[in-house]
């Protein structure tokens, strides 16, 4: 439910503004206050008389009305959230250059709070390189983009472009809002606009169709630190060994792999885009030089496989790592923690390493709890008591934004 919630809801012109009608009344039922800010254009497709009834609130749409002059930053800085939907072509290509010829550009602009956008466009349109810039370069801004879906279109043509349905765009709200009450402590904006690389849980390297090499990883740090990010704003691509149940996470994009060179390949094409990148998951150092295509059958005596080393990916990321972008890696630790810790941090060109060692009670594999030491790169190091993995995520992120002026 979104009682208490603040929506601006931003309409362009559009035939898809009729699905906003829907959408306010949703957000209406919901419980949430609704404020609408539409385009001059948006006029011919909806009419502000209604959704000012709707709403009980005022329409915005000109800077300038009679004597009056809208102020755009107040809208702006009252919502919990500003959607467009419908976004159209040219509101996107507006918002994607910066300009600032109407209302709801001008609120755009001054918005403080998260910023969602539902394209609706022609399948043509939606496929020209401006439109897919655009949308790039709107999500590079930090805005997040509710995808169009394939279907009947005005036009009569059948393709993509359509925009989401209210109902889809309903449940992603409520679950943004949901995911972001759980959070023990209040919800910051710190991270808003920042891509964030996570790695999690085990690799497992095959044998043959049946059997593999894994480890106990249970991918439990990784998604708590995932799920952290995300409610501090941040847009998580999380890369998930296997064997791992991922639980519903709003705001981050998983990608599944099975093997350390699947990790690999997935890390390595998310990293450039990426402001912050996490290793926590547990990756195998070797794998079989060979995978048997068939089952390997038990034959008298010993049997031995051989192995290859595996490719070390923070390592490498700490090696393609530029300017600005920052890298914490985990070291897991039996003996000589923070010798071996400090070794990984500078041999791994790390900026961070988060050190948990199997002898601690209540810390690794499998445990709802974990106690960590960090170091940093300038020297910093900090013992924290066992706490709760989700604690623990807090206090490396809490750690991370610091370290980074953030
Ligand atoms: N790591 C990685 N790729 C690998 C191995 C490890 O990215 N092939 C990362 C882990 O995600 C972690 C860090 O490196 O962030 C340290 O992992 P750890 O298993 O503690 O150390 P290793 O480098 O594998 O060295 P060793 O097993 O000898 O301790």
């Amino acid at each position: 439910m979104l009682h208490g919630k603040k929506i601006l809801l931003g309409i362009s012109g559009s035939i898809a503004a009729y699905k906003s009608i829907t959408l306010l009344r949703l957000l209406i039922r919901s419980g949430a206050e609704v404020k609408v800010v539409m385009t001059p254009a948006a006029r011919d497709f909806v009419t502000p008389l209604t959704l000012s009834t709707l709403s009980k609130n005022p329409v915005g749409i000109e800077m300038f009305d009679e004597n009056a002059w809208a102020n755009h930053v107040m809208l702006g800085r009252w919502a919990d959230l500003m959607l467009i939907a419908p976004l159209s072509c040219n509101t996107l290509a507006k918002m994607a250059g910066g300009l600032c010829d109407n209302l709801l550009l001008a609120v755009y602009l001054s918005a403080t709070c998260p910023v969602w956008v539902a394209p609706a466009m022609d399948d043509d349109m939606w496929n020209h390189p401006t439109t897919k810039r655009n949308l790039y370069l709107l999500q590079e801004y930090g805005n997040k983009i509710i995808p169009a879906e394939k279907g009947e279109l005005a036009s009569g043509l059948f393709g993509m472009g359509r925009m989401s349905e209210p109902e889809e765009i309903l449940a992603l709200i409520n679950k943004y809002f949901d995911q972001a009450s759980h959070v023990p402590k209040k919800v910051s904006d710190s991270l808003w606009g920042k891509k964030v690389l996570v790695s999690a849980g085990p690799t497992f390297e095959p044998i043959d169709p049946v059997r593999f090499i894994g480890n106990h990883s249970s991918g439990k740090m990784g998604i708590a630190l995932a799920s952290e990010l995300a409610s501090r704003g941040a847009n998580v691509n999380l890369v998930m060994g296997p064997g791992v149940e991922i639980p519903e996470l709003g705001g981050i994009d998983v990608t599944k792999v099975k093997t350390a060179e699947e990790m690999y390949q997935a890390c390595l094409g998310l990293f450039s885009g990426s402001d912050i990148a996490i290793m926590a998951a547990a990756v195998a150092d070797y794998t079989p030089v060979e995978t048997a295509v068939e089952k390997i059958k038990k034959e008298n005596g010993e049997m031995t496989i051989q192995l290859k080393k595996t490719r070390d990916i923070l390592k490498e990321l700490g090696k393609q790592k530029r300017d600005g972008q920052y890298l914490v890696g985990f070291a897991l630790e039996t003996n000589n923690e923070k010798q071996h810790a400090l070794g990984k941090l500078k041999s791994k060109n790390a900026d961070m390493i988060v050190l948990n060692s199997l002898n601690d009670a209540g810390a690794g594999f499998g445990y709802d709890t974990n106690k960590v030491t960090i170091f940093d790169k300038e020297g910093g190091e900090w013992a924290f008591p066992q706490k709760s993995k989700a604690e623990v995520a807090s206090d490396i992120v809490d750690l991370i934004i610091e370290k980074n002026g953030i």
